[in-house]
């Protein structure tokens, strides 16, 4: 019988069109991921996937699922989690969930960016751990992101547009690079396209939007952070391993950069230590998708992505 496995508590919406779309259904619901042996179990006689970005989709689950498999429906806009040479290979289809959560994850990269310029964070600790608290002219001081501060987008696609838009709204400065960078978009918005090398020299905060690709692996070391203003701010929403951990853990207790605000770690879910003890680090763990309507939203469109292509039609958002 053909059977969709899901190997997580899909959102409500999205369960519930899965078990109205009539198939064969199997869900893993702990809160925690699949664990592998029971992913590969599972997996087994599958003619669809709903995967996790924890969740790792290589040749041996593609085996493991065998020849009934048509489709995998990753949860996620990112699918670096999926080897999609190897799902070609076997005839597969990868899809992801594009569009739907760009605004959710924009919010979330200019609340990170707002959080570390103006030190939200951390005077919200100066006041829990009781410190003795004047109003002092000079008390958190920070960067004035609405004075015309210099917003550097690395890999300005969906989810850049929208963290431009609401840079632009803010007053910011914005230089790009990336796929949109030269559109007739990005120019309404103010937005100047420069090279990589330029965006280090220029912008006082840099968000990361780019995919994690071979060639956007560890974009961000000790050179790039070296060519960074001197206080600069880093904000990454996008995956960890485009940042170089340790050597931004360094950059950071050197003093050269001026704080890091990160929803996303180069070995989640473990977070190299140090930076949570530095007072110039925000820490959130991947949130950047967590709006309730956005969660369902992309709940609903893996869904539809796997039934399509399970009954033989196209899939809506397939990779590559
Ligand atoms: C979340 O990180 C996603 O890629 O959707
Ligand atoms: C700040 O609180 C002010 O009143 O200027």
């Amino acid at each position: 019988e053909t059977r969709i496995h899901v190997s997580f508590a899909l959102p409500g919406p999205a369960a519930d069109e899965l078990a109205a779309s009539g198939l064969l259904v199997t869900a893993y619901t702990e809160q925690t991921g699949q664990p592998r042996e029971s992913l590969l179990a599972d997996a087994a006689g599958a003619s669809g996937l709903i995967t996790l970005l924890s969740d790792r989709v290589d040749a041996e689950l593609l085996d493991a699922a065998g020849a009934s498999l048509k489709v995998v429906a990753n949860f996620a806009v990112g699918y670096d989690n999926v080897d999609v040479a190897a799902a070609t290979e076997r005839g597969v289809i990868v899809t992801n969930t594009p569009g739907v959560l760009d605004e959710a994850t924009a919010d979330l990269a200019m609340a990170l960016l707002l959080d570390l310029s103006r030190r939200v964070s951390e005077a919200d600790r100066f006041l829990r751990t009781g410190a003795e608290w004047r109003w002092e002219p000079d008390l958190f001081l920070g960067l004035d992101v609405s004075a015309g501060a210099t917003l550097g987008i690395v890999g300005l696609g969906r989810i850049g547009m929208a963290v431009a838009t609401r840079a632009a709204a803010f007053g910011m400065r914005i230089v790009a690079t990336g796929s949109r960078a030269s559109s007739p978009e990005a120019a309404a918005l103010g937005v100047r396209p420069v090279s990589f090398e330029e965006l280090l020299a220029e912008s006082d905060a840099i968000s990361i939007h780019c995919p994690l690709t071979p060639a956007t692996r560890h974009l961000f070391g000790p050179a790039q952070f070296a060519a960074m203003k001197p206080g600069a701010l880093l904000v990454n929403t996008a995956r960890g391993p485009i940042v170089d951990e340790l050597a931004l853990l360094e950059a950071l207790e050197d003093g050269r950069l001026g704080g890091a605000a990160l929803d996303v770690f180069e070995w989640e879910p473990h977070v190299t230590p140090g930076l949570l003890t530095l007072p110039n680090v925000v820490a959130v763990p991947h949130i950047g998708s967590a709006g309730g309507a956005t969660r369902a939203n992309m709940g609903l469109l893996a869904v539809r992505n796997a039934v399509a292509v399970v009954g033989g039609g196209q899939a809506l958002t397939p990779v590559g």
